[in-house]
């Protein structure tokens, strides 16, 4: 075999290459050091995803550099991915997952039971009549077992119950048609279910306003009970659409504590930190569309960010995992909530995918 003298310098590039990888590629991968890196000694950085963004190159490299856990932002709604009774629409979570074993990611599963984007059929019969307890529990069950079956051995944790808890203060449980079906039980035996069809899953209660001491106190209520009665809940999500002014750190602290009390694990599951000061509650006094990140907010969001991760470190024995609810303030959900047509700027990560000020607050600690 001839070989040119560029051929030459080539294999002897590949072969330095080889024996010194650190040198030769060390520089390429301190620039590409992604948040997840800086995060390996803590917990795992998720972020809320669609199928539709990991087929676009530069998102799905984005994603790759910085995160290392997914959860499907929509796919594994119950609208969503069990459409009719006897329809399952899988080709969107199936993506994700499949995504997810190709590089190595880790799943969370999101989310078996809401009052939210639950398709009508499941509530109603033929006639438009609300269905029995015993119909629902069976419907519930055969969509749990069908879901999580699917992804046995692939998702590793199921967020099994979302937003149950009432936000009044003189009500337990949110008055939704599960409720009022089913009474509390549809609770119990969603995580019932889940823990037949996978043993091994990581099973979730998921909420939002977690911080705040009266619902806090609800849920809390709510869990020990399952846990004092053997329900197998072995974690909570705190979704964290949190603002910039709220939660305050004795807010942060305390709740952790109070759930680690219980012998729960606890994820920071849907973090956002909003630029405005009214977190996830209806804003009724703004009414037209204002959506300016000024220096001044920017500053405020970067200091909640190095706040909320400081503690997040601090209390890692009890943390288990991070994620972020969606990717960056290209698009985020609160652009449209709780304003209409409101652009809001909520995450690390600029409409450019460019780090602002708050993900070097995040990485330099
Ligand atoms: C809740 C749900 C999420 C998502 C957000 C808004 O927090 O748990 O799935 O729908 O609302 O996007």
């Amino acid at each position: 075999m001839i070989l040119t003298y560029k051929a030459i310098a080539r294999n002897l590039f590949v072969l330095a290459a080889s024996l010194f990888p650190i040198y030769v590629f060390g520089q390429v991968h301190e620039n590409q050091r992604g948040l997840k890196d800086y995060y390996k000694d803590y917990f795992p950085i998720g972020v809320a995803v669609t199928a539709k963004q990991l087929s676009d190159s530069v998102q799905k490299n984005f994603i790759l550099n910085h995160f290392n856990s997914l959860t499907a932002e929509n796919a594994m709604k119950m609208g969503p991915i069990h459409p009719e009774e006897n329809l399952f629409f899988w080709k969107d979570a199936d993506e994700i997952v499949a995504f997810a074993q190709e590089h190595n990611l880790k799943v969370r599963g999101h989310t078996l039971c809401w009052h939210n984007q639950t398709p009508k059929w499941m509530f109603y019969d033929k006639l438009g009549n609300l269905v029995s307890k015993e119909v629902l529990l069976q419907r519930l069950k055969d969509h749990i077992y069908a879901v999580v079956g699917r992804y046995r051995n692939k998702v590793y944790a199921w967020d099994v119950v979302n937003e149950a808890v009432s936000d009044e203060h003189d009500q337990l449980l949110r008055n939704s048609l599960w409720y009022q079906i089913c009474g509390e039980d549809f609770i119990y035996k969603a995580f019932q279910y889940a823990h037949e069809a996978d043993p091994k899953a990581i099973l979730f209660y998921n909420d939002y306003n977690t911080e705040n001491p009266d619902k806090r106190q609800r849920i809390y209520k709510l869990l020990k009970k399952m846990r004092d009665n053997g329900v197998p809940v072995q974690a909570i999500g705190l979704q964290a659409h949190w603002s910039l002014d709220d939660p305050s750190q004795e807010r942060l602290e305390s709740t952790i504590k109070l759930f680690a009390s219980l012998d729960l694990k606890i994820q920071i599951t849907e973090l956002d930190v909003s630029i405005y000061t009214n977190g996830n509650q209806q804003d009724k006094t703004v009414s037209a569309p204002v959506s300016i990140l000024t220096a001044e907010r920017e500053q405020q969001q970067a200091e909640q960010y190095s706040m909320i991760f400081k503690v997040f470190r601090n209390y890692k024995k009890y943390i288990s995992g991070v994620t972020f609810w969606n990717l960056s303030d290209r698009y985020s959900w609160l652009d449209n909530f709780p304003v209409r047509g409101r652009k809001n700027y909520p995450l690390l990560f600029d409409t450019q995918l460019k780090p602002k000020k708050a993900y070097w607050n995040v990485v330099n600690f």
